[in-house]
């Protein structure tokens, strides 16, 4: 390895990149069609090529994969589906020979109903006391105890033969625990030292904001603070406890926080709780300068004074892919209106996902890159019979689910099943042309997305630590300067002169012959 770069130091998850590695359609090394640990270790060389500083693995743990693995049956185990603990350790160890650390993702609102937990409170043990278990109303108890939702469509609560019910904020399979009981808590830490101790260097947080609930579970009243479940303040005890437990390995949390109000967000980020948390309001922002503009100065102004860095985030395994959202005519991100057949324009989502890619790797504070955004990959449309996300039948069939962006990945385009390494169907169909997108083709290829994230993630230290200033710059461009470097993203219809500078570093097209920069474009110039 050459000389580290600044992010790889302790001060790494500052302003590092993370690659979120969603492992079972990563690289699949036994061939047997989804991928594993062995598939991710073989492809550690790529990932250094990428220049990454860490991964953030999505549940590779024990589990019937009701939620693709968000329905954890054994923290302590790896899913056979995916290797062996003896392999996640190994992995662990490559990955940071190379300098790349390791995040595991951990899912604490809730369990598998397939836990020995939940089996136990199935049985009728005082496990039951670690969930919410609750009797019905109604004459008969035949009706919910109260009115949530769960967060994947249809009623949080299922009844059991005995007649109680038991809460889950996602799918039946899902049942959420009950972190009132300290039982709870200590388990929680005990697995987080399970896994500092194997040598993860972070945590993501899963659901991190919907553990507490409001211990009488009333019905839900739009507006009502505090919220029964959602962002309560004794949250931050939690965390409290947690961050004692991460400062003893010198381990990070990146919390999921869902939250609208930035100034509650921001209380997670405080010095005694979370490291860092995704940035969700840049992510579902739509492709418009103002929009974006005030994303960044909110998230800056938010984390400022907690002095957590921020997050920059594009997509990950939830939500739509970059290249097909940026290709809409609503280019903004909303799981509430998800549906079918939105059409989408390919090549000016890819152009517009290359300059975001420009755009966010020059903000100041890590970037979080999911598995293909590197190579452009589109959502894919997956054929009915073959959807796995509970979000697609939960919501009736109106919501496609969250599949498309977890196709398995394109390595060797000449290859079967585009060099995923499968020898019979990958567990989630590829569309036809996805070898287009291999990452073969594209290693070869300098006009290729992953040969601009690769140059992007090289040069950005360029960047060093500094603040941003915004530089004056014409309706519809953004324009900014960060440690001598002029960032210009131009999201108007039109192409724009810029700012006097020495030399172009990068840009995601060609400037036109006159020196502009055409619309839908970035560039990174150096100005002194
Ligand atoms: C988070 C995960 C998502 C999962 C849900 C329930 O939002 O990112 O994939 O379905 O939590 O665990």
């Amino acid at each position: 390895m050459g000389q580290p770069t600044p992010a790889r130091s302790a001060d790494w998850w500052r302003s590092g990149v993370i690659y979120q590695v969603y492992v079972r359609s990563f690289a699949d090394g036994d061939g047997d069609g989804t991928g594993d640990l062995a598939g991710v270790r073989a492809k550690l060389p790529y990932l250094a090529a990428l220049g990454v500083d860490a991964l953030w693995f999505t549940p590779w743990y024990l589990s019937p994969m009701k939620d693709g693995g968000y329905d954890v049956a054994d923290y302590r185990a790896v899913d056979p589906a995916f290797g062996t603990l003896a392999e996640a350790e190994k992995l662990i160890a490559e990955a940071r020979e190379l300098g790349i650390r390791t995040i595991v993702d951990i899912v604490p609102n809730h369990v598998s109903d397939q836990h020995p937990w939940f089996r136990a409170a199935l049985a009728g043990g005082p496990e039951r006391e670690l969930f919410h278990f609750r009797p019905g109303r109604g004459p008969h108890g035949e009706l919910p105890p109260n009115d949530w939702r769960s967060e994947f469509g249809g009623p949080a609560w299922t009844r059991l033969p005995d007649g109680d019910w038991y809460l889950h904020l996602f799918a039946p399979e899902q049942p959420d625990l009950n972190w009132e009981h300290p039982a709870v808590r200590q388990e929680h830490e005990d697995i987080l030292r399970f896994w500092f101790e194997r040598g993860v260097a972070g945590v993501r947080i899963d659901s991190a904001a919907l553990l507490v609930k409001d211990p009488a579970l009333p019905d839900f009243t739009e507006g009502v603070d505090p919220h029964p479940y959602v962002d309560r303040d004794e949250l931050h005890d939690v965390y409290r406890s947690w961050r004692a437990v991460a400062d003893e390995y010198g381990g990070i949390f990146v919390g999921e926080v869902w939250l609208p109000d930035t100034e509650r967000f921001a209380r997670y980020l405080r010095p005694d709780e979370l490291h860092t948390a995704f940035n969700f309001s840049f992510m579902t922002c739509p492709w418009d300068a103002d929009g974006l503009r005030a994303a960044i100065d909110t998230t800056l102004a938010e984390h400022a004074p907690v002095g957590a860095p921020a997050t920059w985030v594009l997509c990950n395994h939830d939500v739509t892919r970059t290249v097909t959202r940026y290709g809409r005519a609503d280019t903004g991100f909303d799981f509430a209106t998800k549906t079918f057949g939105v059409p989408s324009d390919p090549a000016l989502g890819t152009r517009r996902a290359r300059a975001a890619a420009l755009l966010s790797l020059a903000l100041p504070g890590a970037v979080y890159v999911y598995q293909g955004e590197e190579l452009g990959l589109p959502e894919a449309d997956i054929p009915l019979d073959r959807i796995e996300d509970p979000m697609h039948a939960r919501s009736g069939g109106v919501d496609p689910g969250r599949d498309g962006c977890r196709v398995p990945l394109p390595w060797a385009a000449d290859e079967p099943y585009a060099g995923f390494g499968s020898r019979t169907e990958p567990w989630l169909p590829q569309p036809a042309g996805w070898g287009a997108y291999a990452a073969d083709l594209q290693a070869a290829d300098p006009g290729s997305m992953l040969a601009l994230y690769r140059a992007a993630i090289r040069l950005r230290s360029v960047f060093g630590d500094g603040p941003l200033s915004w530089l004056p710059a014409p309706d519809g461009v953004l324009a900014f300067d960060r440690g001598g470097v002029a960032v210009v993203v131009n999201l108007s219809g039109e192409s724009v002169s810029l700012p006097s500078y020495r030399r172009v570093l990068l840009s995601s097209v060609p400037l036109d012959s006159d020196g502009r920069l055409p619309s839908d474009a970035a560039v990174w110039l150096r100005r002194s």
